[in-house]
């Protein structure tokens, strides 16, 4: 049986987030998948990353995150908030982070779930190698990434010419640079455009499309970030001169044009 772990962002429970939420777990239930969620209001969910996530320091004198985090992780003394959520994401096949765009990014409460349960020796620096394993391997190998964003503006300004830029590329610090970072496969974006005006048939439209895209979710393929031990990084940190040549930012670290389809 599957597992996949829903988490989410929003207070309100009229809200489309919480909608796509409710219609998520239904979905993947009825599909016979065991669902987890994490619904990061309701669980009163630490945003801020401090000196509170380590309460047992290895340098009482000097808070640096990352000696720190390795530390709490590597000698099980991290709060009993990060590990529940670490437990359920390595139990899981897969994760759906689930929230409305604010500010172009993710809400604060999402960014510090990230921030803090990514911890050292987790999802970065696993088995204290440093940048060995990074982009498409790590701990969280073989699991399935998925974003489903409620956008407030219309997709015309997140057209490739848009006004605000394409959606996936404005994700790509979440999508490449947190999941893929992890090891994970991360699958295109799911996005409900225009949620500042959207009606009933609307909605009804954008459930169908969510129940839909769910139906795929260990099926479609995902994102073709390309991995920083497969061959195409050398050195580990710079594309070989062969490699995507001409190409510079973000497409290039993609194995075909999948932002100029968008
Ligand atoms: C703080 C804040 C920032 C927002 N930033 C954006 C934005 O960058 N782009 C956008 O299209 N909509 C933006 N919006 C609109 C939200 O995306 C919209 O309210 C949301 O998709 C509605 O879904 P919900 O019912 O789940 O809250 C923002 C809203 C708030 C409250």
């Amino acid at each position: 049986m599957k597992k996949v772990l829903i988490v989410f962002a929003h207070p309100e429970t009229t809200s489309l987030t919480r909608h796509f939420a409710d219609t998520a777990a239904q979905t993947l239930n009825a599909q016979g998948a065991e669902v987890m969620m994490s619904d990061l209001y309701g669980m009163g969910w630490k945003a801020v990353f401090d000196a509170q996530d380590f309460p047992a320091r290895a340098d009482p004198h000097r808070l640096s995150f990352i000696n720190e985090s390795d530390h709490a992780y590597s000698t099980g003394q991290q709060t009993t908030d990060v590990h529940a959520e670490q437990q359920k994401l390595l139990v899981a096949d897969a994760v759906i982070l689930l929230f409305p765009l604010w500010w172009f990014g993710l809400p604060a409460m999402l960014k510090g779930w990230i921030d803090r349960v990514f911890a050292y020796g987790f999802a970065y620096g696993y088995k204290a190698e440093g940048n060995r394993y990074r982009y498409g391997d790590g701990m969280l190998k073989g699991k399935r990434a998925l974003l489903s964003v409620m956008v407030g503006g219309p997709e015309r300004d997140y057209s490739p010419r848009g006004i605000n830029g394409p959606l996936e590329q404005l994700l790509f610090p979440v999508t490449h640079g947190s999941l893929f970072y992890t090891g994970m496969d991360v699958l295109p974006t799911h996005a409900v455009y225009g949620t500042g005006r959207i009606d009933e048939a609307g909605v009804a439209a954008a459930t169908e499309a969510w129940r839909a895209r769910l139906a795929q979710l260990f099926i479609e393929a995902p994102i073709p970030f390309r991995r920083q031990n497969g061959g195409d990084y050398p050195d580990s940190h710079v594309l070989a001169d062969e490699v995507a040549i001409g190409q510079t930012g973000l497409q290039s670290h993609l194995t075909d044009k999948y932002f100029s389809r968008e």
